[in-house]
């Protein structure tokens, strides 16, 4: 796991950006910031690996080292986000099989691993509500972003997409063993659905494309905390458990999935909650069980 941060990351921002929101960023995640008229200088002397940049309105992660990638930016307006939404296959395509949304209408999803948001942003445009969990600030600010860009805009089929996102920069383990609490007096408190999709462990691949999730991974690290999360989701939601992993890779826990759903890539986990009378005290045999 690594929701700590890089100390190699900067903060900057074009001319025009808010200083203010930059310098709130900078204290939030701990990073020093450099003003706009140091830039060119900064970026000549190479002391940091990475840039979070505001450029005007929108915040990316650079890579200042190494060869040139693309910045890291999330977009639900246009490039892939749009293509996917457009002719992704919508409940034909296997993340919705896995989620049940063909036997589930408009289910409440819990994206306890929301990264990047590009999946939330299709379960979303499929009418799903979704409750978005980000712990690394970085991601998060990129997120957060990519959402404030979309209600600052005219598209208004985005917007109300957008506006089934919610999202919280927050461990799931600190969320989900909050809920857990609340579920002892409510238990229509739990989510249909919680979808898990924790970092792969990183591969070597030439491609650019793969040198970005290269320098991505690089930010937020391995997600090796994330047995324990699938063995506590496994109590918290009311339909079903979702968990993504590297088509070929072993699967997470110690649970079998009641069934798979493979594709060129990608493999989808779908396990049955666990169920009991008193969800607490399952809850404090796992916490327990370290
Ligand atoms: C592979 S990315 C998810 C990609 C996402 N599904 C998408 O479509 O963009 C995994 C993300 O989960 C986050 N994460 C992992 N474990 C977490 C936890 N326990 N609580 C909150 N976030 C977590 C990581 O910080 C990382 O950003």
């Amino acid at each position: 796991m690594s929701s700590s941060l890089s100390p190699k990351v900067a903060i900057s921002g074009s001319e025009q950006c808010d200083i203010k929101f930059l310098a709130e960023l900078a204290e939030k995640i701990g990073s020093t910031i450099i003003l706009p008229q140091d830039f060119s200088n900064a970026l000549a002397s190479k002391t940091f690996g990475y840039l979070l940049y505001l450029d005007n309105d929108r915040l990316e992660l650079r890579a200042c080292q190494g060869k040139k990638t693309n910045a890291v930016i999330v977009d639900f307006l246009s490039g892939k986000s749009r293509h996917r939404r457009l002719y992704g296959g919508g409940k034909g395509q296997n993340l919705s099989k896995a989620i049940g949304l063909k036997k589930i209408a408009n289910p409440i999803v819990l994206d306890a691993t929301a990264g990047l948001g590009a999946d939330a942003f299709v379960l979303a445009s499929l009418g799903c509500d979704v409750t978005l969990l980000e712990r690394n600030p970085i991601v998060f600010n990129l997120l957060n972003n990519g959402l404030e860009r979309v209600l600052k805009s005219e598209d208004d089929e985005v917007k109300e997409i957008c506006s089934r996102m919610k999202l919280h920069n927050q461990s799931a383990f600190d969320y989900l063993t909050q809920l857990s609490t609340q579920l002892s007096l409510d238990a229509t408190v739990l989510p249909d659905v919680i979808y898990l999709d924790p970092m792969f462990p990183e591969r070597k691949k030439s491609a650019k494309v793969k040198k970005e999730m290269s320098f991505f991974h690089d930010i937020v690290g391995d997600d090796s905390d994330s047995d324990k999360l699938v063995e506590l989701a496994l109590q918290c939601a009311s339909k079903r458990i979702v968990v993504k992993r590297p088509r070929l890779a072993e699967t997470l826990s110690n649970h079998k999935p009641q069934f798979s759903i493979t594709g060129k890539s990608t493999r989808y986990d779908i396990y049955h909650p666990v169920t009991s009378h008193n969800p607490q005290a399952r809850l404090k045999s796992i916490t327990c069980s370290g």
